[in-house]
Formats: structure tokens, C-alpha cells, sequence
């Protein structure tokens, strides 16, 4: 079965063991948040800077760069 999650209202499919930013990039997506009126995405990729951080499942600040996709997560971006 293919993982499949809800983003900003949106059905995004993930390959199995694939990350959130992973199957968001796959998606077409470059970048799901904005800080300071910036767009931001995946920066370093390996959990250090935190400008991929998403809300999961109502937890905030989750490192989309290394949280698996999970089928039936529901993922909302977060302005910081
Ligand atoms: S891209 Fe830097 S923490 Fe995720």
C-alpha cells in the first residue's frame, strides 16, 4: 500500500519509508512554510536547521526531513 497523507488539504503520496519532505519534493513542492515572509523548505536535511518543520497530526515543529510519512498523517505547514 502506498502511504498516502493530507497536506494543507491536499492528498500527497510518499513511497514507503520515503519522509514528509521527501514525498513534498516528489510532489512538486520546493517549500511548505514561510518565516519572516520567506519561503522555507529543506535547507540542510539531516534535522539540524529547522526550516522544514511542519505540524503532524496537531504536534508542532516536527522536522519534516525526518519523520517518515506515515499513511493518514494529517500535516499542516507552520509559520514561524
Ligand atoms: S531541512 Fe534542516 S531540519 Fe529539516
Amino acid at each position: 500500500m502506498t502511504p498516502a497523507f493530507e497536506f494543507d488539504g491536499q492528498r500527497v503520496e510518499a513511497r514507503e519509508g520515503q519522509t514528509i519532505a521527501g514525498a513534498l519534493i516528489a510532489s512538486g513542492r520546493a517549500a511548505w512554510r514561510t518565516a519572516a515572509g520567506a519561503e522555507r523548505g529543506v535547507f540542510c536535511g539531516i534535522g539540524v536547521c529547522q526550516d522544514c518543520v511542519v505540524t503532524v497530526n496537531g504536534a508542532a515543529g516536527v522536522r519534516a526531513c525526518l519523520r517518515s510519512a506515515c499513511d493518514g498523517d494529517v500535516v499542516t505547514p507552520e509559520e514561524r
